[in-house]
């Protein structure tokens, strides 16, 4: 979901929407915005994008109000429809909120039993009650003491904007859920993140856990739990906004990939210390703290998860440590051991099945890393040091530089414990890093090869499935092609471990059928495409130049650069990106919007 709010000099409405739109990545089920003006309040909601909420806005006459909070939603509690969507209000308050009220049935019915109704059937509807409950009761309409007893009463997670008519400014606060507040000369705004602001202010107030925030359209008060008042720290954000925007590509999503060699560069840049063999990376760790590691525990979901796979097999290589890697929202509460390094994986630092795990795994004691691309998120908050994979800010949902910024990331950090670790000798990480430092080279030979892949996804358009295989460090490879294709073609696809193809898949395979092999890592993998070529499948190969056994299987072979196997990873993820990207621009899907996803996951 995406919040955003103004207070200023000028129209509410035309801002509102822009920012939305803005935010339109992060959900898009419904959107609605609300407005004040002279003691009174508008409401106007929308099933669907916002330019259905812009066509309501229109119709009603452009109302007036220089006061209004927005929401874009993807449902999580009740179905996306106009009742559902945000803002909610109660009496003449009016909430919009980012999270999970946990509480919310118990809240439900202590706000029933008082007499109020509910017309909707989310959880953040209990938030616009119990406000209005304290702002009619003993705070005597004080805006922001009323919000602070409600979330007193609220388990969960939460970022809100609650304005109320006849009252010149608003009130925000958050737990668990990001919210900037952005500071221009005679107005002030508010949202989820900071792109959808970038075009009307560069200087950002980041709230925190647990503050809330009276933001008027001249000045701005924070406040943490108990009351105390905050200086705030105002931080200019430099980046551009064209950064934020699609620039000449037809998607984001393609925008990024071709935007890989730059981000590769960025996520390398003044780590690499050739000399040594080395990498700059502050850990939050002593030198003996890495040398007694025992192992490493990686949480991560998605596309971040199949990054954190590649680890558990370069991991025990380059520093003798075992890793295992948990999709966390399945992390029990396994007991880590002392010794043990906890990374946390995410690329917007906000994805709360994460961000709990990681919650728990830290009650164990141990100590914790988070690989991110999102500066000051929330997940750098709750661990001891954060390595930042310095991508730029990623808009399409389905993950691409960001991912081989968190491998760039991974490969990195392998080698600074292997070398810490006397694990790997000077010279072993020069060669390392050495052949990472030619990524960036490497990544755009890859996307010379764009039309090549563009024909190869015209050919198997029509497929009813597609199957991804790899081995050893190309299986976490062969995952995340299969969920790319997943994402945004629609066509169902399984990433397979080639050597496991035989136990039961290969059932699935007749005449036709792609089957994707990622082929720069052993020779083993040739075997696996005979079998799949003897049962009539046709297989696509991602192979090093020149290789003439993957030229012998099939006639489709898409060459690319040598370089050592376990960096070939990220050239075979270059491939799978543009073979589902194309594929889903041939069957016209809305690639950076997919169905049913949402680029930041902010509930459990
Ligand atoms: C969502 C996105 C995925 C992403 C996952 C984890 O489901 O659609 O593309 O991989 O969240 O996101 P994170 O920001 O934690 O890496």
């Amino acid at each position: 979901c995406g919040i955003v709010a103004y207070i200023g000099a000028e129209k509410a409405g035309p801002v509102l929407l822009d920012t939305l739109k803005r935010l339109e990545y992060r959900g898009y089920d419904s959107a609605g915005i609300a407005l004040a003006s002279n003691g009174s309040m508008e409401v106007l909601k929308a099933a669907g994008r916002i330019s259905d909420l812009e066509i309501i806005y229109r119709s009603r006459g452009e109302p007036e109000g220089s006061i209004g909070i927005g929401h874009t939603r993807w449902a999580t509690h009740g179905r996306p429809s106009d009742e559902n969507a945000h803002p909610h209000t109660s009496g003449s308050i009016a909430v919009v909120h980012n999270g999970i009220i946990e509480n919310y049935l118990e809240l439900r019915e202590q706000l029933r039993d008082k007499g109020y109704v509910f017309t909707s059937e989310t959880d953040s509807e209990v938030l616009a009650h119990l406000i209005n409950y304290h702002y009619s009761g003993e705070t005597n309409g004080d805006l922001a003491v009323s919000v602070s007893r409600a979330l007193k009463d609220v388990r969960g997670s939460y970022a809100i904007v609650v304005m109320a008519s006849g009252i010149p400014y608003l009130v925000c606060a958050r737990k668990d859920s990001p919210l900037v507040i952005g500071i221009g000369g005679s107005s002030n705004y508010i949202a989820s993140d900071v792109p959808a602001l970038l075009p009307y202010t560069r200087d950002v107030i980041r709230l925190r856990d647990g503050e809330i925030a009276v933001v008027h359209r001249d000045k701005i008060e924070i406040m943490d739990i108990s009351g105390a008042v905050r200086e705030p720290a105002v931080e200019r954000i430099t980046w551009d906004a064209d950064a934020a925007e699609r620039g000449g590509y037809p998607h984001f999503m393609l925008k990024e990939i071709h935007e890989q060699p730059r981000a590769v560069q960025e996520t390398l840049a003044g780590r690499i210390s050739e000399m040594e063999g080395d990498v700059r990376l502050d850990l939050g760790l002593n030198q003996w703290e890495i040398q007694t590691l025992q192992r490493v525990s990686i949480l991560a979901c998605g596309t971040s998860y199949h990054a954190g796979l590649l680890a558990r097999y370069f991991f025990p290589r380059t520093a003798g440590l075992p890793v295992d890697v948990e999709v966390a929202s399945e992390f029990q509460h396994m007991q880590l051991r002392p010794g043990t390094l906890l990374v946390a994986i995410s690329q917007s630092g906000e994805t709360a099945d994460t961000l709990m795990a990681l919650k728990k795994a830290k009650t164990c004691g141990v100590k914790s890393l988070a690989i991110t691309n999102v500066v000051g998120s929330s997940i750098t908050e709750i661990v001891d040091a954060t390595i930042y994979t310095r991508c730029g800010p990623e808009i399409g949902v389905a993950a691409t530089k960001t991912f081989v910024g968190q491998l760039v990331a991974l490969f990195l950090l392998g080698i600074r414990l292997g070398r810490a670790r006397n694990h790997l000798l000077p010279e072993q990480g020069r060669r390392l890093l050495g052949e990472l430092s030619r990524l960036p080279g490497l990544i755009q030979a890859v996307l010379e090869r764009r039309d090549q892949i563009r024909e190869i996804a015209q050919r198997f358009s029509g497929a009813d499935i597609y199957f991804f295989i790899g081995r050893d460090i190309l299986y976490p490879i062969a995952l995340e092609g299969a969920l790319k294709m997943k994402e945004i073609a629609y066509i169902p696809a399984e990433g397979y471990p080639a050597g496991e193809l035989k136990h039961g898949p290969l059932a699935l395979i007749t005449e036709g059928t792609p089957v994707v092999a990622f082929a720069t890592c052993g020779e083993k993998i040739y075997s696996n495409m005979k079998e799949v070529r003897a049962r009539g499948g046709e297989v696509i190969a991602f192979a090093a130049e020149g290789d003439r056994e993957a030229a012998e299987i099939t006639d489709t072979v898409v060459e690319l650069p040598n370089t050592l196997p376990v960096f070939s990873a990220v050239l075979c993820t270059v491939g799978a990106q543009l073979l589902a990207y194309y594929t889903a621009q041939i069957l016209g899907r809305d690639i950076d919007k997919p169905r049913n996803l949402a680029k930041s996951v902010t509930v459990e």
